[in-house]
């Protein structure tokens, strides 16, 4: 595997970890980026994301009050992901989120959502080469810490659009970029083409983070041997098993995380199935404690849905999940569910 210490720097070399979670609507929230996190050893550094952050929305919210601006105090490495093409309101999305605590701002030119595509955001940037790197520099100029863009493959899987693309983003100012290498037609179905990763990091000089399709910490150093990229970033995998953070720190030789000294990160299927149900526990806890029970449940419910696919009998839990009506009901029957050992799966078909 290629050292550690030969990939590019990212935040002026303050990452020092190989793996970061994927922005994800609905899921990448304070409880899950709080839940993860406490899966990462002392002195292991990574990029933390937010959900997607709407750029004419942010300017009139009360950051503090927003669930998707919720952050704890002690949260480092932040990285907020903002959807936007016009100056004014990016400028101003910009101020309140270096307020806020952001290390450096993300750009989504990856969502393939109808309204993107309406209103010229998201993937539908990379159907205009030139205007995308115009809204890079627009967030450069206004932006004291570094820029990052997400995007995808593109068109038909074309590399040498891709290239001329991020080629544009970097002369704009980009810092790195995130390839999710899926077309906009493929979705979050299909695998990712992490070829295209390895071109990509071999034909541009900022870093490159590869995505899609990271399921265990295995795929981590896999996706860093094949393709070079300079990290790896993974969205629902990671979300369903949040100690690949340990797996991967373990195999790097950090220590165990806070806690849990004297351990071994869980690798067989029963041990991810009890931790998976530890974990959840944790992640159920916190969403009530920081909202109200209602959007509690809510978000909690779309955890289970999606990452429950890696769990034996996830379907089971789930309809668990949605029958119980309180928190204090779901907590129950998370205990109930979890008494019986249940078994996880390394791997899955990624179908949402
Ligand atoms: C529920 C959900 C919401 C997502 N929302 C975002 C988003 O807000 N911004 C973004 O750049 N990507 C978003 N994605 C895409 C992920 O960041 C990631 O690129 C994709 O899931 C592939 O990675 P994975 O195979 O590791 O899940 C979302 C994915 C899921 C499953």
């Amino acid at each position: 595997m290629q050292e550690l210490a030969t990939r590019r720097k990212l935040l002026n070399g303050k990452v020092n970890f190989p793996l970061c979670l994927a922005p994800m609507v609905g899921l990448s929230h304070m409880a899950l980026r709080v839940v993860t996190r406490d899966y990462l050893p002392a002195g292991a550094e990574t990029l933390w994301p937010t959900e997607m952050l709407n750029s004419w929305k942010i300017p009139k919210e009360d950051l503090a009050k927003t669930p998707e601006t919720f952050r704890a105090p002690f949260e480092t490495g932040l990285v907020p992901q903002i959807l936007g093409n016009e100056e004014e309101p990016i400028r101003d999305t910009v101020t309140r989120l270096i307020d806020w605590g952001a290390e450096a701002i993300d750009i989504n030119m990856g969502c393939p959502v109808q309204k993107a595509l309406k209103h010229n955001y998201g993937v539908a940037l990379m159907g205009d080469p030139a205007y995308a790197a115009e809204v890079v520099r627009m967030t450069v100029k206004h932006s004291p810490v570094p820029v990052s863009v997400k995007l995808r493959a593109g068109p038909q899987g074309d590399f040498n659009f891709l290239l001329n693309f991020v080629r544009g983003l970097e002369e704009a100012g980009a810092s790195w970029v995130t390839l999710h290498p899926r077309t906009a037609e493929q979705k979050r179905r299909g695998s990712a083409d992490w070829e295209q990763i390895r071109l990509l990091r071999e034909s541009v000089s900022i870093p490159v983070i590869g995505n899609g399709d990271v399921q265990t910490a295995e795929d981590v150093f896999q996706m860093l041997e094949d393709t070079g990229c300079d990290m790896a970033m993974s969205g629902r995998a990671l979300a369903a098993r949040p100690w690949m953070m340990w797996q991967v720190a373990e195999t790097l030789g950090f220590g165990a995380p806070y806690g849990r000294e004297g351990e071994r990160a869980p690798r067989t299927p029963e041990d991810e199935g009890q931790e998976y149900g530890r974990a959840l526990k944790k992640l159920l806890m916190i969403l009530l404690e920081t909202h109200g029970e209602n959007l509690a449940l809510r978000k909690f419910r779309f955890h289970v849905r999606t990452t429950g696919v890696w769990l034996d009998f996830g379907h089971a839990l789930y309809s668990a999940v949605m029958t119980a009506k309180t928190g204090e009901g779901v907590q129950e029957a998370l205990d109930l569910f979890f008494k019986t050992r249940v078994a996880m799966t390394p791997r899955t078909q990624l179908r949402e």
